[in-house]
């Protein structure tokens, strides 16, 4: 939604944004965030959990973000983790630690909501144990206990935050989550968990956590009182989203626009514009269907070095663009611009197909099935651009692209209708193209 016409064009400009993945995660959000912190004053995540793997290079130096979010790198932003995101304690304890060895401040720039629910180690061993009953039928999820997590939410079951700031409820709670979740891993033959190594790890998590953990909401609508700019962090991309994604191959939050405001208690009428990160072709990391999977094109990127998990190390798949996806996510998140990413990764490759449209059972698609075996089924119809064939990783400005390289971009926008208002042609904040 966007505030009034008369306001200043660079008023809007900077405005409260919500950043989401436009494909299948992996897009380059930590790069894009880390680049629009610049103007944000409080950057917020507000789904998923360490199931994220944001990448940041700055300096020489390679960061990867998986609960913090990407803001934390720039000096004097506050960084919010949101009601709606699952934290694993353990996790964001050590994550803390380990950015702090890396020189980054990490103290009262960052505040966790005490809604927020706990990814618990039987969340992660039901994870694991559920994968590995489904055998080729698995989602090829991360493991780090996400749905199992989310599910305790929804069930009404699920640890928050707030109880591990009062140890004694605590305990009690977890005795008869610890009880009633061994007896369903005993039953899947995993092993149990131990209630003493749960109670104390997470409670020693607890204590230095503490004085992080605040009521995010109330911190957010100050900020906004205050004038404050605040940036929200999309986590995964929009065909993960549980609803709107190629479910069940998916992950378990709403990863698209709207899951901005309701894992941060931020109003949408707050909301100014939407920017949607997505590469220059496709990828996925994961099992389910992508229409536009091409081996030589995987092949050729992974023999780069590119195209390798942020958390987990597993090769992605990679195909083409497809516009019908970007077009119909364009739609559910009401994205008004673009973020193009990994632009360079193409320079080398002619000719490049966009897929426009796909074909299933006879019949013309303008937007994906909804159901998964169909979306397997789809065949994409291809258009087909010749390629630059020289490299765009030094290019400051979009004059600076070979014309080939502009029509492509060119293209892009078109058919997922929207404006693109940066290009990325490298990791780092200097491969940045404003448009
Ligand atoms: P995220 O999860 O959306 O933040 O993306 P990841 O960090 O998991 O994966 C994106 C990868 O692409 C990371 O290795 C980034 O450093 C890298 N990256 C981002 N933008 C660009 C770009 O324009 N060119 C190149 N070569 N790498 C990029
Ligand atoms: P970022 O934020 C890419 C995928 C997993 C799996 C599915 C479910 O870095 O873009 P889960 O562990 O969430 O239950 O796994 O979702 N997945 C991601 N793929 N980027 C991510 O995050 C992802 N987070 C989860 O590979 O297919
Ligand atoms: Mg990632």
């Amino acid at each position: 939604m966007r505030r009034e016409n008369f306001l200043p064009e660079f008023e809007l400009k900077m405005a409260n944004t919500i950043l989401i993945g436009a494909q299948w995660g992996d897009e380059g959000k930590g790069k894009i965030i880390d680049v629009l912190t610049n103007k944000a004053d409080v950057i917020v995540r507000s789904q998923g959990g360490n199931n994220a793997g944001h990448t940041i290079v700055h300096a020489g130096k390679t960061y990867i973000l998986h609960l913090i979010p990407s803001g934390i790198l720039r000096r004097g932003k506050v960084c919010v983790i949101g009601n709606g995101v699952v934290v694993d304690p353990i996790a964001l304890v050590e994550e803390i630690q380990h950015l702090r060895g890396l020189g980054v401040k990490v103290s009262k720039n960052l505040l966790v909501s005490n809604c927020a629910h706990l990814v618990m180690p039987y969340h992660r061993s039901l994870d694991e144990q559920r994968e590995l009953r489904k055998g080729h039928a698995k989602i090829g999820t991360t493991k780090r206990g996400i749905g199992p997590a989310y599910a305790d939410k929804a069930s009404r079951t699920g640890l928050r935050m707030s109880d591990l700031m009062q140890p004694i409820p605590f305990a009690k709670k977890l005795q008869s989550k610890i009880r009633e979740n061994n007896s369903i891993l005993q039953a899947l033959g995993a092993k149990p968990i131990s209630y003493r190594e749960v109670h104390d790890s997470y409670l020693a998590a607890g204590v230095k956590l503490r004085p992080f953990v605040t009521n995010t909401v109330v911190y957010l609508h100050r900020t906004l009182q205050r004038g404050k700019e605040i940036l929200f962090e999309g986590a995964q991309g929009t065909f993960l989203d549980i609803d709107h994604g190629t479910y069940p191959y998916v992950t378990s939050s709403n990863t698209t626009a709207g899951g901005a405001c309701t894992g941060t208690g931020v109003p949408p009428h707050k909301m100014d514009r939407v920017v949607g990160v997505m590469k220059a072709y496709t990828t996925r990391v994961g099992e389910g269907p992508l229409p536009t999977e091409d081996r030589h094109l995987a092949d050729r990127l992974h023999a780069l070095g590119r195209e390798f998990g942020a958390t987990t190390g597993r090769a992605r798949r990679c195909g083409w663009f497809d516009a019908v996806a970007t077009r119909y996510s364009t739609m559910i998140n009401g994205i008004d611009e673009l973020a193009i990413t990994n632009l360079d990764g193409l320079d080398e490759v002619d000719p490049i197909r966009i897929c426009v449209a796909y074909r299933l059972n006879g019949k013309r698609l303008e937007v994906p099935p909804c159901d998964a075996v169909q979306l397997e089924n789809c065949e994409p119809i291809y258009d087909q651009m010749p390629g630059w064939k020289q490299s765009t990783a030094s290019a400051k400005k979009l004059s600076q692209l070979p014309t080939k390289a502009r029509n492509y971009i060119k293209r892009l926008a078109e058919l997922t209708g929207a404006e693109v208002s940066i290009v990325s042609v490298g990791p780092t904040r200097a491969q940045t193209i404003f448009v």
